[in-house]
C-alpha cells in the first residue's frame, strides 16, 4: 500500500526491504563475513552499498546469516524516535547472537551514530564501532583498531565528501532499478528535522562521476535510476565543496556550473532509454526549469515527490519551510499546467508544536486542492537538538496528534483512490521490477507516475518495458494485462 501512516519507512524504499541484510557477489580471496542491514531513507541503502564496496577491499564478503558474521553493521536512522527504537531492538538481537559467537564485532553507521557519538559506546555495551555518514572511508583504519580490541569511532562531518570516487556494489538488487546519490547533507534547517545535524552541510557530487555511474548502470542492464538527495533541486556543482555565492564568482566559474535541471538533462541525454527519477524535492527549490526539463524528455519519469509538511502558513513559518501555502499552490498549478500527466506525492506531519484545529483544517484543505496521488504521513516526533525542541514545547497531546494523522491518512486514501481510478480502461507503460507479492504468476512494476501495476507474467521478464491495459484497481495498485512491449523497450 502506498499510503503510509506513521510507520518507520521512507518513501523510495520497499517496505519489505527495511532491515534486510545485503548480499554482495563474493570475492574468492575474501574470508571475513559482513552482515550489513539498513534502516531509514533511500540514502542509507545507497550508503550501505558504498560501505560494502569499501569493505570488499578489506577482505569481507557479505552474508545473509547474522549467526555467521565476523562483523555486523547496522546503518541507522534518527528521523523519528520510533526509528531509533527499532535500531535499539536490533542491538538486543545482536547481543543474543554474540553470546553464541563472542568474536562477532558490531558497528553502528549512519544518523544515530552521528547523533549519539560516544554515547553509543557508553550506553550499548555490544557496540564496538561508531561511524558517521561522512567517515566511511576511514572504516579500514577503524576496523584495525577494533581488531586490536579497542572501541573505534569517527563521526567527523565533511564539507566535501560525496563518495563520488567509489563505485558502489549493487546489493539486494533486482538488477533493474538503482539509486544514484547526487547530493549529501542539507542546509535547510527545517526546525523539526535532525538531518542537518546528522548529515552535515549540503554538497553536490561531480556531474561527470554521476554520468559515468549512470552509463555503467545501463551497461550492466539497469533500466531505471533514482537520483538521490535530501533536497535534489538545490544540486549545484561548482567544482565541489560548499555552494558558493554566485554574486562573487567569476564568469568562468558561472559558465561551468551545473544546476539540477541541467544535471537532469545530462542524465536524460546520456542514456535516452534509461528511466530517470529523483527524490526529494523541496518546494522552495523546485524551479520551472526542472518542470520544463521533465516535459522535454520522455525518459524522465512524471512523478514529483513534493513534501509540504503542513497546509498552514503559520506552521510552515514555525517549521522554517521557506514558502507559503499560496506559493505552494502556484507551484502545483505550474506542474499541472506544464506536466498534466504528472503524479504528485507528499510528506505531512500532524501535531507540530502549537498546531491548532484550524491549522489542521488548513492541511486538509491543502490536500483537497492538490489531490495527491499518494503520500507519507507522520505524527510529529521531537528530535533532540533541533530548533523546535530547543524553542518550542511539544504541546499537542499524543491522542490529538494520532486523531489528526488518522484524518489526514483517511483523506489521502480517498484521494489515492480517485487518482488511481483515473487510469481505469487506459493503457499504461510499466517497467517490470519483480514478482508480485501476492501471486507468483504475476509481475509487479511501476508506471512513469510511480504507480504500482500488477499483471499476469505470460512470457515477459523482469526488466521489460511493457504496455498494460488497466482493467481494475485498488486504492494504490493498478491491475491489468500486458498487451505487448513498449516502443521504448
Ligand atoms: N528532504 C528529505 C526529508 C527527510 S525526512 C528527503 O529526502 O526525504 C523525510 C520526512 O520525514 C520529512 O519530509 C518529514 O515529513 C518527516 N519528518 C522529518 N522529521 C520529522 C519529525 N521530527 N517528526 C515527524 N516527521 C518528521
Ligand atoms: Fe530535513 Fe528539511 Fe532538509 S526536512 S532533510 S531539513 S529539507
Amino acid at each position: 500500500m502506498l499510503v503510509q501512516a506513521d510507520i518507520f519507512m521512507e518513501k523510495t524504499i520497499d517496505e519489505s526491504k527495511q532491515g534486510e541484510s545485503l548480499i554482495l557477489e563474493a570475492k574468492q580471496d575474501n574470508h571475513r563475513k559482513l552482515f550489513i542491514e539498513s534502516y531509514g531513507c533511500a540514502m542509507n541503502f545507497s550508503d550501505s552499498e558504498i560501505v560494502a564496496s569499501i569493505l570488499s577491499d578489506q577482505g569481507f564478503n557479505t552474508t545473509q546469516n547474522l549467526e555467521d558474521a565476523d562483523l555486523v553493521l547496522v546503518n541507522t536512522c534518527s528521523i523519528r524516535d520510533k526509528a531509533e527504537q527499532t535500531v535499539r531492538k536490533r542491538l538486543e538481537k545482536y547481543n543474543a547472537v554474540k553470546r553464541i559467537n563472542p568474536k562477532m564485532k558490531v558497528g553502528v553507521l549512519g544518523c544515530m551514530a552521528e547523533r549519539l557519538k560516544t554515547k553509543f559506546l557508553e550506553e550499548e555495551k555490544i557496540v564496538d564501532l561508531v561511524v558517521g555518514p561522512d567517515a566511511y572511508k576511514d572504516l579500514p583504519n577503524l576496523l584495525a583498531e577494533v581488531d586490536e580490541g579497542r572501541d573505534a569511532i569517527n563521526v567527523i562531518l565533511s564539507k566535501e565528501e560525496t563518495y563520488g570516487d567509489i563505485s558502489p556494489v549493487r546489493l539486494n538488487s533486482n538488477g533493474v532499478t538503482a539509486f544514484v546519490s547526487i547530493t549529501r547533507g542539507c542546509d535547510n534547517m527545517c526546525t523539526f528535522c535532525v538531518v542537518p545535524f546528522t548529515r552535515g552541510r549540503e554538497r553536490s557530487r561531480d556531474p561527470q562521476s554521476i554520468i559515468e555511474e549512470v552509463n555503467d548502470l545501463w551497461n550492466k542492464g539497469f533500466k531505471e535510476i533514482t537520483l538521490l538527495g535530501q533536497n535534489v533541486d538545490s544540486y549545484l556543482w561548482y567544482g565541489g565543496g560548499l555552494k558558493k555565492d554566485f554574486s562573487k564568482a567569476s564568469d568562468l566559474q558561472k559558465a561551468t556550473a551545473v544546476n539540477f535541471a541541467q544535471l537532469l538533462e545530462l542524465c536524460a541525454k546520456a542514456q535516452p532509454k534509461m528511466r530517470i527519477r529523483f527524490s526529494t524535492s523541496n518546494p522552495q527549490d523546485l524551479t520551472l526549469d526542472v518542470i520544463e526539463t521533465m516535459a522535454k524528455f520522455d525518459n524522465i519519469c512524471k512523478h514529483i515527490h513534493l513534501p509540504v509538511q503542513s497546509g498552514s502558513n503559520r506552521i510552515l513559518k514555525e517549521m522554517n519551510r521557506l514558502h507559503t501555502r499560496e506559493e505552494y499552490f502556484d507551484l502545483i498549478d505550474n506542474i499541472k499546467r506544464i506536466l498534466p500527466e504528472c503524479a504528485i506525492s507528499q510528506d505531512l506531519i500532524a501535531g507540530f508544536p502549537t498546531e491548532t484545529e484550524q491549522d489542521h483544517q488548513d492541511t486538509l484543505s491543502l490536500m483537497e486542492y492538490v489531490k495527491y496521488n499518494f503520500g507519507y504521513m507522520f505524527t510529529y516526533s521531537e528530535r533532540p537538538g533541533t530548533m523546535a525542541e530547543r524553542k518550542m514545547e511539544d504541546d499537542v497531546p499524543e491522542d490529538v496528534k494520532k486523531r489528526r494523522l488518522a484524518e489526514i491518512v483517511q483523506l489521502q486514501r480517498e484521494h489515492s483512490e480517485i487518482k488511481t481510478k483515473e487510469y481505469l480502461n487506459t493503457t499504461v507503460e510499466v517497467l517490470i521490477e519483480r514478482e508480485s507479492k501476492k501471486s507468483n504468476t504475476e509481475w509487479s512494476g511501476r508506471t512513469s507516475q510511480n504507480i504500482v501495476a500488477v499483471f499476469p507474467k505470460e512470457d515477459y521478464k523482469i526488466g521489460d518495458l511493457v504496455y498494460v491495459d488497466v482493467k481494475d484497481c485498488t486504492s494504490a495498485t493498478l491491475i491489468g494485462n500486458a498487451i505487448g512491449y513498449s516502443k521504448d523497450n
